[in-house]
């Protein structure tokens, strides 16, 4: 990670001096930490929600029926409104939370969001940790819901404006990178305190939420804010010097220019709510939108939260599933590792089209392994070796989503907007991802049990739309620097015509442009 005065070339017509420095990438580790906390999160809930004592003392009727005191088919077991409310309401609070986070975000700077994210989120661990009662459980995941928003708001922000725009993709995945950590973490933890006897190991898995949120809360206040915000804030001193430290050169004239023009037209915007309706944004906002929503249609969440209800109904033993939960979530950090290495070589949508297909063809062979065995009615005994292949195929459409939509579908939203709506954007693109990980949380267990094994070809479906979605619609966005993007939309058959002739030049002197 050598420091020093490289010159990256970047874009059809631009380059920066400056390579990646130590301190950048140190910066950005830290800064990734916020995505901790929203993966820690994913992969607890679908354990403790599997845990009998957590269920004896919160959700009696969802435990009665596992023990089999009443009878249903096993697609069934795990429909219940307050307990799936469980795992989803931590969705809708982060949903709001966005929206607020927006204005944080803009106006107070990246790391004061991210640390505010990291505070909120520690106090909904306390929390859960120590709830007697399910209100508690509920307020819990209020709080650690609004850490998440303003984590996953700020964070990926943060990112795409401190790293060298030839590194922004592999960088920019450190954030998904940390989410599967989390989620592994999780789930290793739920694994360990499912075998403590007296019962609270459901306690110890929900309190230690308590360590990511701290990471992130000490991380953050360490960290610089970027050279965006700065400038955007007149902060110019601090600005220059931040820039010089983060590209390891004194040559910073450029880029310091070019985020100063994109400043001055974004300080023209008094509402960038009203300003995002433009028609010239409006490539950037079906983008921001679509990309998170399609994320969640992949149907990965089914996996990440429910692996273990997931197995159990397939006939696992409580220990078994959560030993499956564990080697999913190891494959969905493992393939991450893909994403940083080929995100800038390979580009945004190349991954994103492999991936696509390679999920849909996972998702058809594993809704036709259950539906082989279970049928319709949802009772079967499976044996080793058929239960081996269906984890097996569930962890190649989690690689798939690992090195595709997972990451990307957090990189492209935060790299494609300019200054001036960048943050309003980013929070629709977490209110969205939000929006739809609630809707499927919520749904699941009720589409295992009405949809049954149909429900895998519902998400296939929705993985070839992604891929022919990306095909038609989204431009490469490899190596062009954030403030130089509007060429790209410009360039692109369908979006050109949105944008106007002289956006390039009128963005730059900070007039407002023509419409077309
Ligand atoms: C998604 C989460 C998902 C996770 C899995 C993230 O990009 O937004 O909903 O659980 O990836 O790794």
């Amino acid at each position: 990670m050598a420091g020093g005065a490289m010159v990256s070339s970047v874009g059809p017509n631009k380059s920066y001096s400056g390579g990646m420095t130590f301190y950048v990438f140190w910066a950005i580790l830290v800064a990734s930490c916020g995505g901790l906390i929203f993966g820690y999160d994913i992969g607890i809930s679908g354990g403790v929600t599997s845990m009998q004592p957590f269920l004896m003392k919160f959700f009696p009727s969802v435990y009665e029926k596992e023990i089999g005191v009443q009878n249903t088919n096993q697609y069934c077991t795990f429909n219940s409104e307050t307990l799936t409310l469980f795992t989803s309401s931590l969705y809708l609070a982060a949903l709001v939370a966005s929206f607020v986070a927006s204005t944080v975000t803009r106006k107070f700077g990246r790391k004061i969001s991210m640390i505010l994210g990291g505070f909120l989120f520690l106090i909904g661990a306390v929390l859960n940790g120590i709830a007697f009662n399910v209100a508690m459980l509920y307020i819990g995941r209020v709080f650690l819901g609004v850490g998440v928003g303003f984590a996953s708001q700020s964070v990926p922000l943060y990112l795409s404006e401190m790293a060298p725009c030839m590194y922004r993709g592999r960088l920019n995945v450190l954030f998904q990178l940390m989410i599967t950590i989390g989620i592994l973490i999780a789930n290793l933890v739920n694994y360990g305190s499912d075998k403590i006897k007296a019962g609270w190991g459901w306690r110890l898995s929900l309190a230690l939420a308590a360590v990511p949120a701290l990471i992130v809360v000490l991380g953050a206040s360490f960290l610089p804010d970027t050279p965006n915000y700065l400038i955007d804030s007149n902060k110019h001193k601090e600005a220059k010097a931040v820039l010089k430290r983060i590209r390891g050169t004194d040559d910073i004239d450029e880029e310091y220019n070019d985020i100063s023009l994109a400043s001055e037209a974004s300080k023209l915007v008094n509402d960038p709510w009203k300003k995002i309706l433009e028609r010239k944004y409006r490539p950037h906002i079906i983008m921001a939108a679509l990309l998170p929503g399609l994320q969640q249609l992949t149907g990965i969440n089914v996996v990440m939260f429910y692996a273990p209800v997931l197995f159990k109904t397939l006939g696992f033993g409580n220990e078994a599933s959560l030993a499956s939960a564990v080697i999913t979530g190891g494959v969905n950090v493992a393939a991450t590792f893909v994403s940083v290495a080929l995100v800038d070589r390979k580009g945004r949508r190349f991954l994103l089209i492999e991936g696509a297909l390679q999920m849909f063809i996972f998702q058809v062979i594993v809704g036709s392994l259950i539906w082989a065995k279970f049928g319709t009615s949802g009772v079967a005994m499976v044996s080793q070796p058929y239960a081996i292949g269906v984890v097996f195929c569930i962890c190649c459409f989690v690689a798939g989503f690992a090195w595709s939509w997972g990451p990307l579908a957090w990189l492209v939203p935060s790299e494609i907007c300019p200054l001036e709506i960048r943050s309003a954007a980013q929070s629709i693109t977490v209110a969205v991802n939000m929006l739809f990980t609630f809707i499927i949380a919520q749904i699941f267990p009720w589409l295992l049990c009405n949809a049954k094994f149909g429900l895998f070809y519902v998400f296939a479906f929705f993985t070839l739309v992604m891929a022919s979605f990306v095909w038609y619609y989204l431009p490469e966005t490899r190596g062009v620097p954030i403030e130089e993007m509007w060429s790209v939309w410009k360039e692109h058959k369908v979006w050109g015509k949105y944008i106007p002739d002289d956006v390039m030049e009128t963005e730059k002197i900070g007039k407002p442009s023509e419409e077309v």
